[in-house]
């Protein structure tokens, strides 16, 4: 495997819910609930899962625009750093998922603070990730033409050259005149756009290039990982795919990591290298691409694949329906939180949270009835023919 860009352990973030008059805390959202996560230098890592089942949640911590509850980030962490904190984490987790007693909060946050130790660091680390919104309207200030809202997070982190210095952090340089302008051009006609589109503001475009020009801003200031949240879900499937095969040439040319958030999984399919499925907080699946569409375990999985759309009339599928709506995050079912909805739920399932557990190899299913699943499954029909449809 690759260098290790970022690890995440034990992340937990919950939202406080606040009521009455005097605003008092009533309880918790628990939008992201103990999820450890590994992004590798260069990967596509994509993350898929009904709305409100924490996605954005766990990019936002991920990049670290909003504190964990709990848990540690780690930006590429040494192994020895790694395998102790791993440790660690076992062994305050070991008797299953629960609310972490005050002190156990303590030392994961603590080491935490160890990673950061210095606000230069911080700002290194923010500096050399990016994040691209579904919705670029909202995202680009309307009063900036485009040449100023490129320039922007040039003008605050620089652009980064070849070394770093003795602390570590990235060397960059600040652009000016007419480099600057060079620079922006060279970076929006990459984009597919021209150098009159620079002096236009936001309204004056269509949906796709607004996305084009969130993307130019992003990649301008060349990160090493961007989270694309729901990049492509605003638009319709021609300019989709359009924006789609410009992402994957801009990965390849700067070698950028991308997190692709989205509830469409044939687009994940298309993009991913990997594949993350969350429900209600927590990963309840993890594999390489292929295999997850080759081998879908968990129930809930199987279900959002049979859902995709297959275009082929003659194809008579087996659709997974699933009953009832997304539980709420602030009051998750008891044992495992898809046992609600589950069409292999038995008893345990409602008393007994399943761990994640490596199935297949680098595949990883939070179910007790994983490996009959995989058993009986195995000819199954239906999802495999789904899965088998190129995309
Ligand atoms: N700032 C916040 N304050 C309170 N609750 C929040 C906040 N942000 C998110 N939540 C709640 O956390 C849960 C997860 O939200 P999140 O936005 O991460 O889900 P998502 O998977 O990205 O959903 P979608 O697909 O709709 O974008 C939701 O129940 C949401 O209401
Ligand atoms: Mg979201």
């Amino acid at each position: 495997m690759s260098e290790i860009l970022l690890k995440g352990i034990g992340i937990r973030k919950y939202f406080p819910i606040r009521g009455g008059v005097s605003g008092r805390t009533l309880g918790y959202v628990h939008a992201v609930d103990d999820v450890n996560i590994t992004i590798y230098k260069g990967e596509t890592i994509g993350v898929v899962g009904e709305s409100g089942c924490g996605k954005t949640t766990l990019g936002r911590v991920v990049l670290d625009l909003i504190d964990p509850t709990t848990g540690a980030l780690f930006y590429k962490p040494n192994e020895s750093e790694m395998s102790q904190l791993e440790q660690l984490y076992s062994e305050l987790t070991s008797g299953g998922a629960r609310e972490l007693k005050k002190e156990e909060k303590k030392i994961l946050n603590t080491t935490k603070d160890n990673i950061y130790k210095s606000r230069r660091k911080k700002k290194d680390f923010r500096s050399r990730v990016q994040i691209v919104f579904q919705d670029p309207v909202s995202s680009l200030d309307p009063r900036m033409l485009i040449k100023d809202v490129i320039f922007e997070p040039i003008k605050i982190n620089g652009i980064p050259v070849e070394g770093e210095d003795d602390n570590g952090k990235q060397k960059r340089v600040r652009l000016r005149g007419d480099a600057a302008t060079k620079y922006i051009l060279d970076i929006v006609t990459e984009m597919g756009l021209n150098e009159d589109h620079l002096f236009r503001f936001p309204h004056e475009f269509s949906g796709g290039q607004r996305q084009r020009i969130a993307i130019a801003r992003a990649i301008a200031v060349k990160p090493e990982f961007i989270v694309l949240d729901e990049p492509t879900s605003a638009l319709d499937v021609s300019v989709q795919a359009q924006i789609l095969s410009l992402l994957k040439n801009l990965q390849q040319k700067y070698n950028v990591a991308y997190m692709f958030i989205t509830h469409n999984l044939a687009v994940i399919r298309a993009v991913s290298t990997r594949v993350i499925v969350m429900y209600l907080g927590k990963i309840v699946e993890e594999a390489l691409t292929d295999e997850l569409f080759e081998y879908p375990i968990h129930p809930y999985t199987q279900a959002l694949i049979s859902a995709i759309p297959v275009p082929d009339p003659n194809f008579k599928r087996s659709r997974i329906v699933l009953s009832g709506d997304v539980p709420s995050p602030a009051n998750p079912p008891s044992g495992c939180r898809f046992h609600t909805r589950c069409r292999f739920a038995k008893e345990i399932c409602s008393t007994e949270e399943p761990k994640l557990k490596e199935i297949r190899t680098g595949h990883v299913v939070a179910c007790h009835f994983a490996e009959d699943i995989l058993k009986t499954e195995s000819e199954r029909t239906g999802i495999k023919k789904i899965s088998e449809i190129a995309i």
